[in-house]
């Protein structure tokens, strides 16, 4: 990955998902100061766990090139679930939005990110993803991203003819509903970080989980 420059070089469209708070709110926003065409989508548009409304939002940008896809949107679930006291509706719940969601979305609009310039997916993952840096906690959360870096991971493979870069991305710990206000970035600051981070991807990239700083975090 070659270091960016502090504001982007190029622009292009991107579509973000979960755009109407917190992160992926502010994504659309610097995206599109920044002369992007950005296409925020929130439950208005589509909820990312309906396939068939994906697929019709899907149809009415068909031949619309995408240069950059964000899966952004996610849930938490259910606070304090541990060992003992598993919520299994709400592990569902988080399975099929952070995980199965971004897959569909990724499915949905993989042709127009092979029409574009820049042809770029990434997932808004999360450090709590990584097997390696497991803590114990939040389960449910953990083993949503752990098998997002896993579809990443896996599409990174499955789309590398196609010239497809693919990363799965942690925002850091960022102050939002999700968040929290103890969290030390605000969401200005790790967007800026994480639009550095993509502006830099290459080829040799995909398949990366890249912290917000552009350090990698391990599987
Ligand atoms: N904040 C952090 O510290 C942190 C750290 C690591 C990773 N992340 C990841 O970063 C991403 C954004 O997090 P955030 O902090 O911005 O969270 P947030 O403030 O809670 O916002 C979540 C966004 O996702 C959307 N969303 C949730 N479920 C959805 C569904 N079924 N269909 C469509 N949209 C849905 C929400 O839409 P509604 O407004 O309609 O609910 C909202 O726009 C998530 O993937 C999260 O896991 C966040």
């Amino acid at each position: 990955m070659s270091p960016g420059p502090s504001s982007t070089r190029s622009s292009g469209t991107v579509l973000i998902t979960g755009a109407s708070r917190g992160i992926g709110k502010e994504l659309a926003r610097q995206y599109e100061s920044d002369g992007w065409r950005a296409i925020g989508t929130t439950r208005r548009e589509f909820d990312v766990t309906d396939y068939s409304g994906i697929r019709q939002f899907a149809a009415g940008l068909k031949g619309v090139p995408i240069d950059l896809l964000l899966c952004n949107a996610g849930i938490a679930g259910k606070r304090g679930t541990a060992l003992g006291s598993f919520d299994y509706d709400s592990w569902e719940e988080v399975l099929r939005v952070n995980l199965l969601g971004a897959a569909a979305v990724a499915e949905a609009f993989v042709e127009n990110v092979a029409a574009s310039d820049r042809r770029v997916v990434a997932f808004m993952s999360s450090r709590l993803g990584s097997i390696t840096e497991a803590s114990g906690h939040t389960l449910p959360y953990a083993t949503s991203k752990a098998a997002l870096n896993a579809l990443a991971k896996g599409l990174s493979v499955a789309l590398a003819d196609r010239g497809i870069i693919v990363v799965a991305l942690s925002p850091g710990w960022v102050r939002t509903d999700m968040g929290g206000k103890g969290a030390p970035l605000s969401p200005e600051e790790s967007v800026r970080g994480l639009r550095k981070v993509i502006e830099g991807l290459e080829p040799g990239d995909s398949g990366r989980f890249l912290n917000h700083d552009g350090t990698p975090i391990p599987w």
